[in-house]
């Protein structure tokens, strides 16, 4: 982790927001830097998910198209593809797009470099699913904030954004510029979120590292891809009467987060929260 700080911090100070991605990757193909992030396996927490509650319903892709924010060297684009989904994934650097193309020379994704923060015009409203997977919490300032606001654009009406990240431990968190990644809050999952709705959210201690994690799950209309088979239950307990949109819980959404359940799942803490105003 200590170049990918160090090449993050210099960009922090320099004003490139993004250029420094790049730069690593080329590092990590010559050999002279790692790049932390590339395990070369996909993330657990989407395999998790997208088998499906308890393991029993696993995601069926097929005649859906779903978009993979900053997808690295390809892992999870992968799993997708091998869900049946016709699969775009996309990343600021082309070494890893590279990559990508190299280490998966049979895939049906189409591996491309594009800029979050300057998505596509004929991406808008899209795919059926578009994850997000630790692309936000290595960006700092306004580049996070304009990429926080662009995820929920290419959601298809009917479709799913789902975010991975790891979660802060309160909401003004001190960001130290030389500790690159700088875990989501809550208000940054909701503006994550925009005009879609709160479907899931969850909050659980990850493995590796053992830290908070979200995976939290929005849906743009009522259609879902998968529904929690637990999901009615959770919901009637916590929907209001009149759930609509508040427009000032934008800017608190802890104090209004509400917890469903609590369990222990393969010996993790997990929880899991409906944003009460945003339930159906
Ligand atoms: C921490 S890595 C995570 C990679 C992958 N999602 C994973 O979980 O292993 C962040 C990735 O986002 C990419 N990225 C950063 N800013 C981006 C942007 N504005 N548009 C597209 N990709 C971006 C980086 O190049 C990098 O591959």
């Amino acid at each position: 982790m200590f170049r990918a700080r160090q090449l993050a911090a210099a960009s922090v100070a320099g004003g490139d927001d993004t250029g420094w991605f790049e730069k690593l990757y080329a590092e990590g193909e010559a050999g002279t830097s790692v790049v932390p992030w590339v395990l070369g396996e996909p993330n657990e927490s989407l395999v998790e998910w997208a088998a499906g509650p308890d393991g029993t319903r696993r995601l069926d892709g097929r005649g859906k198209r779903a978009l993979i924010v900053g997808c690295g060297t390809g892992d999870d684009a992968e799993v997708l593809a091998g869900l049946g989904f016709a699969v775009t994934g996309f990343d600021i650097a082309p070494t890893a797009i590279a990559a990508a193309r190299r280490l998966h020379p049979d895939s049906a994704v189409r591996y491309q470099v594009a800029d979050l923060l300057d998505l596509p015009p004929e991406w808008s409203g899209a795919f059926d699913l578009v994850v997000e997977i630790y692309t936000v919490q290595p960006l700092f300032g306004e580049a996070r904030a304009r990429a926080l606001a662009a995820l929920h654009g290419p959601v298809a009406p009917g479709g799913t954004l789902l975010v991975i990240s790891w979660a802060a431990d309160d909401e003004s968190p001190e960001r130290d510029p030389a500790m690159m990644p700088w875990p989501l809050t809550g208000a940054e999952l909701d503006a994550a979120a925009g005009p879609l709705r709160a479907r899931r959210i969850e909050r659980f201690t990850g493995r590796v590292p053992p830290l908070p994690r979200w995976r939290a799950e929005f849906a743009r209309g009522p259609a879902a891809l998968h529904r929690p088979a637990d999901s009615r239950r959770l919901t009637a307990s916590t929907t209001r009467p009149a759930a609509r949109r508040h427009p000032s819980a934008r800017h608190r959404p802890t104090a209004r987060v509400r917890r469903g359940s609590r369990g222990q799942r393969d010996g993790r803490a997990w929880m899991v929260a409906y944003h009460g105003w945003l339930s159906p």
